[in-house]
């Protein structure tokens, strides 16, 4: 089939070069020509494990423009899937959304059309696209070069993306689910059509990513927009206040003298718990959960209904990072002109994202107590001299240099390479050799008997 992606972030790329990877035919339209020129060059723009290798793969059935008119006459799909940045309310901003919906509209040009919402918007944005849509089109209609307007018909859809950044491919190719909602027929038939290959998983897999042993066809949801619209919601809500239920448990656990890791692994087991997304620490950053959490409440607000569930776990996610750094005041009863090592600034490990990283509310709130921090991150270092231009100074090229003279060490993101350390290498750098588990990763026990008092955020 057809498809072209507005959009080359995380959501739209993925999903264009996945697509072309099955065998259609994808054109790829961002507006930054820098971003486009770099793709067409087989680059990735952002970091994520095998973007490259499936760029490679897909590369015969993939292009890359900032021309809409190259990209959507003759598309059977096109996916929106341009960023919905948080406005100071906390609803999400749609202005690229609506210029992306308007500026498909002067280029529709086939008998039917699905444009598709990729990119998490309200409940409701669904109606609203069509809405510019048909405005935009209208008003083409009245100029003379409208070439074949007449035969051209168009839906909007919804199919909301589950994938998680650092497993974008794997999450993409080899999903839990495929959601999909309109409230027209023919655009439900033509999006089945176009998943065929993932729902079925009959194609073969890419040469870096084998499918995994227990992957079945995949369940497909075909409902009405408004539904489709409100899983994705309920789903990233649903994520985040497992993990925050995890840490409040935790808080309690530290108190009562219960492990919070063992607490977690019991509960897991429950399959109606299930053990994923129970993992205690610093809480949740990244570019979804906190604001698909707050466009939820301010959508319920518009309906004046509260979310007080959605609202606590938001709270106990922000106070965890608060007590990380109540953890190091205890154990340092000081904290001005201590110096502090924090691993990891990338919101998890995997990735070079730093959007809402819990890493910059810590390093901040140390240095507003006086305290000296170093930061360290395997592969998010560039972007954070970009976007943290004021932290950027704390920076360590090496881990000798974050331990040097430490009076403790934060590990703050679980990447591979902080967990696969020889500890012992390091504990004589420091002057006091505490080491806070912000993720409740590393064997507590292995560690005291290196020498380092371990903390972890609760226990
Ligand atoms: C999340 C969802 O997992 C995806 O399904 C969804 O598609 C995506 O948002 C989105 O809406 O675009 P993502 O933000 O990439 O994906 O990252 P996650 O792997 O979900 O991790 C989110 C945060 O939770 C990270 O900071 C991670 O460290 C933290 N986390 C995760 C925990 O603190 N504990 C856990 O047990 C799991």
């Amino acid at each position: 089939m057809k498809v072209c992606v507005v959009g080359t972030g995380y959501v739209g790329l993925t999903t264009g070069v996945s697509l072309a990877f099955l065998g259609h035919e994808v054109t790829c339209v961002d507006l930054d020509q820098a971003k486009v020129d770099m793709l067409a060059a087989g680059r990735c723009p952002i970091y994520e494990p095998g973007m490259e290798d499936l760029l490679a793969e897909a590369a015969p059935n993939l292009t890359f423009t900032t021309s809409y008119a190259d990209a959507v006459p003759g598309a059977d799909v096109v996916f929106v899937a341009v960023q919905t940045p948080s406005a100071a309310d906390g609803s999400p901003d749609l202005r690229y959304l609506r210029s992306a919906a308007e500026s498909v509209a002067q280029a529709l040009d086939h008998d039917f059309t699905v444009v598709v919402n990729k990119s998490t918007v309200p409940i409701g944005s669904g109606n609203w696209v069509d809405a510019i849509l048909r405005d935009s089109f209208q008003q083409r209609e009245t100029r003379p070069e409208g070439a074949g307007r007449n035969s051209t018909e168009f839906a909007v859809a919804s199919n909301p993306e589950f994938l998680r950044e650092g497993n974008a491919i794997a999450d993409t190719l080899y999903p839990d689910r495929i959601v999909i909602g309109s409230d027209n027929p023919r655009s439900l038939e033509v999006l089945n059509r176009l998943y065929r290959p993932i729902i079925n998983q009959t194609f073969t897999p890419p040469t870096f990513l084998p499918r995994p042993e227990d992957a079945n066809a995949v369940p497909l949801v075909s409902t009405d927009l408004a539904s489709a619209e409100l899983i994705k919601y309920a789903a990233n809500a649903f994520l985040a206040l497992k993990i925050s239920y995890a840490n409040e448990i935790g808080q309690l656990a530290a108190k009562v003298g219960a492990d919070i890791t063992e607490v977690a692994r019991g509960m897991g087991l429950d399959q109606r718990i299930g053990s994923r997304f129970l993992q205690p620490g610093v809480g949740w950053g990244g570019s979804c959960f906190g604001k698909d959490t707050k466009a939820l409440i301010a959508t319920a607000s518009e309906y004046n209904l509260e979310m007080p569930i959605v609202k606590a776990a938001r709270d106990v996610n922000q106070r965890q990072r608060a007590i990380a750094v109540e953890r190091l005041q205890d154990e340092l009863r000081i904290l001005k002109g201590r110096k502090i090592g924090l691993l990891g600034l990338a919101f998890k490990p995997n990735t070079d994202d730093l959007r809402d990283a819990p890493a910059l509310d810590i390093a901040n709130s140390l240095i507003a107590r006086g305290a000296r921090v170093k930061l360290h991150d395997p592969v998010a270092t560039e972007r954070f001299r970009i976007e943290q231009p004021e932290l950027a100074p704390y920076l360590s090229q090496t881990i000798d240099e974050v331990f040097a003279d430490c009076d403790a060490v934060v590990l703050v993101t679980e990447w591979g390479q902080y967990l696969e350390l020889d500890w012992s290498k390091f504990i004589g750098l420091m002057r006091t050799p505490i080491i806070l588990d912000g993720r409740h990763v590393l064997d507590a026990e292995r560690m005291r008997r290196i020498g380092y008092k371990y903390i972890a955020v609760a226990g």
